[in-house]
């Protein structure tokens, strides 16, 4: 009883709270207040105008998270989809086309991922910056840069579960792609050293999340300290390269950076911790909701096992080589479902507006046959082939589209890729609870996708 009053209590107070958010969010557009910037909310990247609102809400729902909460608050979600792609709306959105929230990140938000990073910047110093990145990260350079660390990571944070080990796949998914992030940014690949720069992340983002006090004991303070030892690391490595030229080793990206391009060393760190905060919660939520949808068609799971076994390991070579990640196409159908269905960008959207309507596209039934169930052979239907090039496509742009998009993209599919074969060659799993997705406060399982793992070779023997 005492438990309905205060669930009732909770739905009452939510409900009111994403009434007000919605109702400020259609405010601040139709009023174009979005250039005051001191009216927003602080936030991160994600959720400018809900902010604060989220870490309260995750603060009362965290213990004990109601499901039909949830559902309200999806389906008043849902309304701001539908407000989206109402036509009024829309041009609005048109005409303010490269205004609309331009600037709109809180002085606070900018503090912490910095002034110079990508994400906050504009016209043509963001048009630079993205270019390095995409630099960076672009095809040719998997193969050579990042193709063996993946793997490397993967094994050491997947390989060492216990047989009939029961685990939050979501927290799984979380580690692999910050020590992923951190590995493939910073070229740091002792496990001690991982995990100290995942500490200082972890502190970091909490700290983006939260109110901007900068006193001792909160987490603003915190995060900022943190990024201040992180700069410190990165200012180090730099300062290490400047004496004894280029390491022998590998440095990851910032080691080329220093190498190829010219970048000012203090807008360094801030492009290092950009790329970081952009590409962390993105790739693991892929990761994540990929296993979910497999779990959930055998079918598919079957197929996807099958093709990842049959990766031809002649070579002799530990690993997966290039060759093998250009031969797996029904695993780039999972993937790509996987970003269709999962709105994993969804919040990463806000800000370019033709976006929006390209994630309403992602789920309308005019475009896609039966949109809303998990299909990964569609994507090998002819006529859906040209649907299908995220670069380009108006019905599919998981990455965003135009001077914004993702940087990442190839390199956060070999991750999700490669997560994949390693996970499923070595793991059985059953899932334990129910799970559901939500939206809200970001892309995740409700219940974090709780499963036991078999070892497979344990499995097979049964
Ligand atoms: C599945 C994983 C990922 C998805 C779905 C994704 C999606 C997106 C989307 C939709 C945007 C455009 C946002 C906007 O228009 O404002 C974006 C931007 C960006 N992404 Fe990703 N991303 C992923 C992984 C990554 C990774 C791994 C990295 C880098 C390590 C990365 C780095 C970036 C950066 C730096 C930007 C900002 C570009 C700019 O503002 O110029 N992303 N991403
Ligand atoms: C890092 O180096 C930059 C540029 O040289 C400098 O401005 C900054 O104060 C340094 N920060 C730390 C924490 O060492
Ligand atoms: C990475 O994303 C997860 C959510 O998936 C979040 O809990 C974590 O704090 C993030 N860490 C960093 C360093 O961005
Ligand atoms: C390929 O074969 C080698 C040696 O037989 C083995 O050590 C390695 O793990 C295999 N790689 C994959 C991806 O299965
Ligand atoms: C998931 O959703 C279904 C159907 O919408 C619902 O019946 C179920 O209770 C939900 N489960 C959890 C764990 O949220």
């Amino acid at each position: 009883m005492r438990e309905n009053i205060s669930e009732t209590w909770l739905v009452m107070i939510t409900v009111i709270l994403a009434t007000a958010i919605f109702a400020k969010v259609i405010q601040v557009l139709l009023r174009k207040e979005y250039r005051s910037k001191s009216r927003l909310p602080p936030g991160r990247r994600g959720l400018p105008l809900i902010g604060d609102s989220i870490n309260w809400y995750n603060a009362v729902a965290s213990s004990h998270p109601p499901q039909f909460v949830e559902k309200m608050v999806q389906s008043l979600f849902g309304k701001w989809a539908v407000v989206s792609a109402d036509p009024i709306f829309n041009r609005f959105v048109m005409q303010n086309e490269n205004k609309l929230f331009k600037s709109s990140y809180p002085k606070s938000f900018r503090d912490l991922v910095g002034k110079d990073g990508v994400i906050t910047v504009q016209g043509e110093q963001q048009r630079k910056l993205h270019g390095i990145a995409s630099n960076m990260m672009r095809l040719e350079k998997l193969k050579f840069h990042f193709m063996n660390d993946i793997q490397k990571v993967m094994l050491q944070t997947l390989s060492n579960f216990n047989n009939n080990q029961v685990i939050l796949l979501q927290d799984v998914c979380r580690k692999v792609a910050i020590n992923l992030m951190v590995n493939q940014l910073l070229g740091v690949s002792s496990e001690s050293q991982i995990n100290e720069m995942v500490q200082l992340f972890s502190d970091f983002v909490d700290g983006c999340l939260s109110i901007p006090i900068n006193i001792q004991g909160f987490a603003y303070h915190t995060a900022m300290k943190a990024r201040e030892k992180i700069i410190g690391k990165i200012n180090k490595t730099i300062e290490v390269y400047r004496k004894n030229g280029a390491p022998m080793v590998d440095n990851g990206v910032l080691g080329r950076l220093l190498e190829e391009e010219s970048l000012p060393d203090d807008a360094i760190a801030d492009f290092i911790i950009n790329l970081l905060f952009a590409g962390n919660e993105t790739t693991t939520k892929t990761m994540l909701f990929a296993v979910y949808f497999l779990t959930q068609c055998p079918r598919a799971m079957k197929q996807l096992l099958d093709e990842q076994d049959s990766l031809k390991n002649d070579s002799g070579e530990e690993g997966l080589t290039w060759q093998d990640y250009k031969a797996m196409p029904f695993t780039q159908c999972v993937i790509d479902e996987t970003l269709r269905l999962g709105g994993i960008a969804i919040w990463l959207m806000r800000e370019a507006k033709q976006d929006i309507q390209y994630q309403a596209v992602h789920l309308d039934e005019n475009v896609y046959n039966a949109a809303l169930s998990f299909n990964p052979w569609r994507w090998m239907e002819p006529e859906n082939e040209e649907k299908r090039n995220w670069r380009t496509s108006p019905f599919y742009a998981p990455f965003g589209g135009g001077a914004r998009f993702c940087p990442g993209a190839e390199l956060a599919r070999l991750q999700i890729a490669l997560f994949l074969h390693y996970f499923v060659t070595t793991y059985r799993w059953t899932q334990i609870k129910e799970d559901n997705m939500s939206f809200f406060p970001s892309a995740r399982l409700v219940n974090g996708f709780e499963i036991r793992l078999t070892r497979r070779e344990e499995h097979e023997t049964n």
